[in-house]
Order: structure tokens, then sequence, then C-alpha cells
């Protein structure tokens, strides 16, 4: 959707002083002696359609200058930008305009809200520059206004409005275009927490269901981590790292970006997958009782989940002393024996919801797929040890556990 080939910005030097110097060894330090500034250096980056991108980085690192070069309000020294197959750079000013207007909706960081307009009327100011506002228009300007909760300032003024009011404002425009691209530059920073939250879930709803592509930037890390499929980390201008949180979390590039994630709350960015082991013990119904208990008694183990021999659902546990008394009592197989003593939990939920859920029952907590299959487990140790470690080992490839087949 977005290829970004080798982007460079300069600012303070024409482009034809800027550009051999971006050739340099140091083409920081050779702009810098010329008496410009290298804002964002030579970036390559590619975001799909559908994706939810994060840029992160410290104030000054060139954040904002890249998501500008991205909608061609900031022109590259060197490099290109490409929108849907179409560079940038190729397009007279005119065309550039009408991309920027039919494909990409902007929130700025300082709000860029039109003062003598009121909230309705900037939040339709994107469909408006297009064409003739339609009674359909209305309608989703107003749903626009309702989402971000303005309804009651619909006819005021940005100047009668507070800044996480007016950042409201500039959320609602880009929702109510319907522009595949948004790009937000910090647009929750003035929001207080609990309205932040309401709009990361607005966003990322909006973003599962209209399937927007989202470029965000923010300099709040715990922000990037929840909210980015993948996420760059940008240093001085330069790209220092693009992955995952999770591949973030588990290998950082380097000692810059590990001293950058040692604020992130890991309980709310480590889910339930990146934590899981493979289940030491699986039983099936059909085995017996003697068997089960013997492995149970090579582990150290309580308990164990049963699971399907065929559709892999867990049927349930068996416990030790249960097992104990249908040996004594000659009983060929445990299926009697099940009890429905354990937890589930789906592989994206973050480790702050499991910490009431693990050591309460004889197994630990078994991480399922939507159709209830068993892919893995939490013990109580794994998941405390995730939560302490600065590098979580990550979920060992699913070995297979130790199962008898009949
Ligand atoms: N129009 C401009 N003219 C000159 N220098 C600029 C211009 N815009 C940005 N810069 C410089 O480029 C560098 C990167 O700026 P940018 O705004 O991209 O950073 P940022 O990561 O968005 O920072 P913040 O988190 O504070 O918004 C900064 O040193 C800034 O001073
Ligand atoms: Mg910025």
């Amino acid at each position: 959707m977005i290829t970004i080939a080798n982007v460079s910005k300069v600012f303070g030097l024409d482009r034809r002083a800027a550009t051999p110097l971006l050739a340099a060894a140091d083409p920081s330090a050779a702009v810098g002696e010329a008496g410009g500034h290298l804002a964002v250096s030579d970036v390559s980056l590619e975001v799909a359609r559908g994706e939810f991108f994060v840029i992160v980085g410290l104030s000054g690192s060139g954040k904002s200058t890249l998501l500008r070069m991205v909608n061609g309000l900031v022109e590259p020294t060197a490099g290109t930008v490409s929108v849907d197959g179409q560079r940038l750079d190729t397009l007279s000013a005119a065309e550039l305009r009408t991309v920027r207007n039919r494909s990409m909706a902007m929130v700025f960081q300082h709000f860029g809200l039109f003062p003598h307009r009121t909230v309705a009327q900037n939040v339709g100011y994107g469909l408006r520059i297009r064409r003739k506002p339609t009674a359909a228009d209305r309608e989703r300007v107003d749903w626009a206004i309702a989402q971000v909760g303005l309804t009651p300032w619909r006819d005021h003024y940005p100047q009668e409005l507070s800044g996480g009011m007016k950042q409201r404002v500039g959320l609602a425009r880009a929702l109510a275009t319907d522009a595949d691209i948004l790009l937000m530059d910090e647009p929750f920073s003035a929001l207080d927490p609990l309205i932040r939250t309401e709009m990361h879930d607005l966003l990322t709803t909006l973003q599962h269901e209209l399937e927007r592509t989202i470029v965000f930037v923010t300099h709040d890390l715990n922000e990037a981590m929840k909210l980015g499929d993948r996420i760059l980390v940008m240093r001085d201008g330069h790209a220092v790292q693009l992955d995952s949180a999770a591949a973030m979390i588990g290998t950082p590039a380097d000692g810059y970006v590990s001293r950058f994630l040692a604020n992130v709350d890991r309980s709310r960015v480590l889910t339930a997958e990146m934590v899981m082991r493979p289940p030491l013990l699986v039983a099936h119904p059909g085995e017996s009782p003697q068997a089960v208990l013997g492995r149970l008694e090579r582990h150290e183990a309580n308990g164990s989940y049963v699971v399907d021999e065929v559709t892999e659902r867990i049927l349930g546990v068996v416990r030790d002393g249960t097992l104990a008394e249908l040996v004594r009592a000659g009983t060929p197989t445990i299926a009697s024996a099940l009890v429905q003593e354990f937890e589930t939990v789906a592989g994206d939920r973050p480790l702050v919801e499991l910490c009431r859920r693990v050591g309460q029952y004889c197994v630990p907590l078994a991480v399922t797929d939507p159709s209830g299959r068993l892919r893995g487990v939490v013990p109580r140790a794994a998941l405390l040890a995730a939560l302490a470690d600065d590098h979580p080992e990550p979920a060992r490839p699913a070995s297979r556990p130790e199962v008898a087949h009949a």
C-alpha cells in the first residue's frame, strides 16, 4: 500500500547542496557541518494494506517528517514514496492533492482545525472538498462526532474546546472520510487516559471493520505496543528496528532499543501464546488409569488434561487421587473420571488478564484456539518468569506431549 524507498530528508539546505552530503560516510555530520539538519536518514519500509503501522521514537527523531513524506506534505531530499503503486514525485501538484484528499486522511499533532468553522464543519471538511455534501455525508459526520463523544459540541467553534476535545474533532474528521489510509500524528497525546483507551478500541475496530491502513505516530511505547501490528523505532532520523511488539521484546536490535523497551508494561504487551509451553502431559479418554498415573508420577504432576484424540479439544482433567481410586477398582479407562476443573484462555490475551487465573487448579492454565483445541499451557512459574525476565524465552515449538496411543 505504501512503499518508502531509501528516503532521506534534509532541512536547511537545498536539494542540490544536500544530495552529495548524503553519500558521505557520516551523512548526519556532513549535513550538520554544512548548516543543515538530517531529519530522516535512508529509511526504507513497506506498509501493507490493512496494516496498523506505528512509528515510535523520542522527540526530534523524525517521526512527523517521515509521516509527512507519505502524504507529500514534505518532499524527500532523496528516495521515493509510493502510495498504491503511484510514485508521489511523478505527480503534479494537482494530482498529488487529489491523491492526498481521496486516499488519505491525516490527523495532525497540533489539531489542524479551522478556527472559523464549527465542529461539524471541521469534521465534514474532508468530505466537502471532494464533492457536494449529501444527506449521507451529514449522517456520516454526525456518526463520527458521536463516536468521539462530541455530539453536544457539534455547532461550537474550536476555540471553545479543550485540547483533548480538539484532538477528538481531528479524529472524527479522519473517521468521517472513507480514505483507505489514515495518517495519525500523536492523535491521542492530549487525551485523558480513559478516553484514550476508548479511542484505542475505536481505532482498532475501525481498522478491522473498514480495513483501513493506519500509520500512527506516537512517543508512547505502551500505546505503540498495544496498537501496532508492526512498530518502527526511530532514533535521530534512522530506522533502528521494525518488528512486531513480541519480536521486538524478544529480540531488541540493539542496546538503544532494549533501554527504550525498559519502560514497557510487559503484562500488557506479552500475550498468552508468547509465554505458553507445550503441554507436558496429555491423556486420551481411552487410556488406562495406570498408564496416566504412571506419567503423572514421572512428571511429579497432580493432574493431566484429557483431550479428544481426533479433534484435540479439551474434554476435561483427571486428578492423581481419582486415578488411584480407578486403579484400585480395576476400571479399564479414565473416561469416567474427567472433571471440569481447569481454565482456558485465548492466545492473544495479555498476561495481565492471566495473573489471577493461574495456579488455581491441579493443571496449568490452558491456551486454546477458537475451536477449543489445546495449543499450550501457561504454568504459574512461566508466567512469573515472563513478567520478571528481560528477555522471556519465546514459546518453544510445540513438541509432541507424552501420550500413550491406545
Ligand atoms: N520544517 C522544518 N524545518 C527545519 N527543521 C525541521 C522542520 N521540521 C522538522 N525539523 C527538524 O527535524 C527533526 C525531526 O523533526 P520531527 O518533527 O520529524 O520529529 P518528531 O519525531 O516528530 O518529534 P516530536 O515527537 O517532538 O513531534 C527535528 O530536529 C526538527 O527540529
Ligand atoms: Mg512529531
